[in-house]
């Protein structure tokens, strides 16, 4: 483990290893390896027969996880986006045979903490805010290329910011004066437009937080890897997801609520009232950390973990 490593404190360690029920020699995914606090935990758990999958879509973290899977051979590293944990999971040939699969969600504190990572609005650094910062769009080229009406639905929607189209304005009128390409450029920006600040919560939070799901689609991924997950656990395997946003923890619950019902049936199946069985129970009600944990960790304070058990092997659809 290097320095970075001991910077990212595991949210509900034990809480969500103890609800994957963990089996000496199953087969686990930790969907969000980040530095590996719960693959650490599931891995000392497991058996001499037991192996892990660990994934990420941050190259950092693989590194982290490719250190450790040299030191421990039942862990096997893929990096991927979860959204598409498919292509990995038949790569591995365990479709179907999946013990538990983990979700810690968000970003951990190696990657907030890093300016150059470009997600803080408290150090100056590039626009970034990939996880994954060798693909995809960065948060700069979005911001310096989207439409007003585009910005403002992003900060509304993800970052629930009440002057999302004030704010807009200020970004669209900015740059074009100058390209926005730093954080603190954009903070200011974000600051001089809000007509509100909350107290002991910089005025800038919730456009950053909503720039940053916006631009690793974080609820879309979600969407795509529940269903994946579950469709791929054996009858008796576990689900649970960490969720740090009331967006994800809601889209988590309904997935679960409709699994539970058994009405999560791919569209157009010729499927009679009475087939319409569950695919997953619902194992207890939403954990949340202990104040014992927030006040030592305060990033652990909005977290939700919800968790459920595979019933039979129906296929599930992304909700
Ligand atoms: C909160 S951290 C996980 C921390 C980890 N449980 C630990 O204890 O060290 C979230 C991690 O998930 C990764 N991540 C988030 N969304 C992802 C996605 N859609 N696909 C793959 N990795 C993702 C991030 O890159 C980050 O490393």
């Amino acid at each position: 483990m290097d320095e970075r490593d001991e910077l990212h404190k595991t949210v509900l360690a034990e809480e969500a290893v103890s609800a994957l029920n963990i089996q000496s020699e199953g087969f686990y995914i930790d969907a969000t390896f980040g530095r590996g606090g719960h693959s650490r935990t599931i891995l000392s758990k497991l058996g001499v027969e037991g192996h892990l999958l660990a994934l990420d879509r941050d190259p950092e973290a693989i590194e982290a996880a490719q250190q450790l899977a040299t030191q421990d051979l039942r862990l096997v590293v893929g990096k991927t986006q979860f959204g598409q944990m498919e292509n990995v999971i038949e790569a591995q040939r365990i479709q179907g045979k999946v013990n538990g699969v983990l979700f810690d969600l968000g970003v951990s504190s190696p990657q907030l903490d890093d300016p150059d990572r470009g997600f803080s609005f408290m150090r100056d650094g590039p626009l970034d805010m990939r996880m994954d910062n060798d693909n995809g769009q960065s948060a700069a080229d979005w911001v310096n290329t989207a439409a007003q009406e585009e910005i403002a639905d992003v900060l509304y929607q993800f970052g629930e910011e009440r002057y999302s189209r004030r704010i807009a304005r200020a970004i669209v009128n900015a740059r074009k004066a100058q390209k926005v390409t730093r954080t603190l450029q954009l903070a200011e920006i974000v600051k001089a437009a809000h007509p509100a600040w909350e107290r002991d919560k910089h005025p800038a939070t919730r456009s950053f937080q909503a720039i940053r799901i916006h631009v690793n689609d974080e609820l879309g991924e979600l969407k795509k890897a529940l269903a994946v997950a579950v469709n791929n656990l054996v009858i008796g395997g576990r689900l649970a997801v960490i969720s740090f946003h009331s967006l994800e923890d809601r889209m988590v619950k309904q997935f679960i609520a409709d699994c539970s019902r058994g009405d999560n049936y791919p569209r157009g199946l010729p499927i009679k009232a009475a087939q319409l069985a569950p695919t997953l129970k619902k194992i207890g009600k939403a954990t949340k950390p202990s104040l014992r944990e927030v006040a030592e960790n305060p990033r652990a304070r909005s977290a939700v973990m919800r968790v459920a058990e595979k019933l039979q092997s129906e296929k599930v659809m992304a909700i």
